[in-house]
């Protein structure tokens, strides 16, 4: 087999590990919150009203840091056209940092209380609408890319376009997610305020 055919082979393997192990991931989370009983216990509300209150509470938060995230890997990656300072790497990783913690507390609020739910009646009588599910199916997806952007940012053999495709994939998925759950219930409830 001809060098450049072994190279290209080696550089890809990683990428391809990458994915195949990321939507592994997001499936098993999937089935584990069709799986798994709903339950309050092991939840907190930090204050607000309910668990989906506070969970609006802290996506606007990560929604915040996402596009500080996706503005100073821009401005790294040279893309708007002014010279980038030396801390902006650092900023740039205590804020992704945080946003990753802060997503796996929201993840793991939703999938522990509430589950992937299906277009359908509950038997408590909980009617699951599409944007529901839609959503639950964007937030597994979110969970594999994490996985996928940890190997783009750990792996010294990835190709250079692995990183930026993961990345700009989190970001467009976390985006989504946000749109159909805490923006949804702002534009429904408004503004959560703290329980009294
Ligand atoms: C495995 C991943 C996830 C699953 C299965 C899931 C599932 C759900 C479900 C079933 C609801 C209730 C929807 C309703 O009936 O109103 C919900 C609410 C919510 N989720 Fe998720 N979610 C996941 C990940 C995420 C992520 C990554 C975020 C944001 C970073 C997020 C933010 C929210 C917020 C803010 C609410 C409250 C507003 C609402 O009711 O839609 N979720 N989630």
């Amino acid at each position: 087999m001809p060098m450049a055919d072994t190279t290209v082979q080696r550089r890809m393997s990683v990428p391809l590990t990458a994915f195949v192990a990321g939507a592994v991931v997001a499936l098993l989370v999937g089935v584990f919150g069709r799986l798994h009983d709903p339950t309050l216990s092991g939840t907190t509300t930090l204050g607000y009203p309910t668990v989906l209150a506070m969970k609006t509470v802290v996506s606007t938060a990560i929604a915040v840091l996402v596009v500080f995230q996706i503005a100073t890997a821009l401005w790294m990656y040279g893309k708007l056209g002014i010279r980038s300072p030396s801390w902006l790497g650092t900023a740039h990783r205590a804020s992704g940092a945080t946003a990753l913690v802060l997503t796996i507390f929201v993840t793991y609020h939703c999938l522990w209380s509430l589950g992937l739910e299906v277009v359908g009646t509950l038997p408590n009588g909980h009617v699951v609408t599409p944007r529901a599910m839609v959503h639950g199916l964007l937030g597994c997806a979110v969970v594999g890319t994490i996985v996928v952007k940890v190997v783009a940012v750990r792996s010294k053999r990835a190709p250079g376009w692995l990183l930026p495709v993961a990345g700009g994939l989190l970001f467009s998925l976390l985006v989504l997610a946000i749109l159909t759950s805490a923006v949804w219930y702002v534009g429904e409830k408004g503004w959560p305020s703290q329980a009294g």
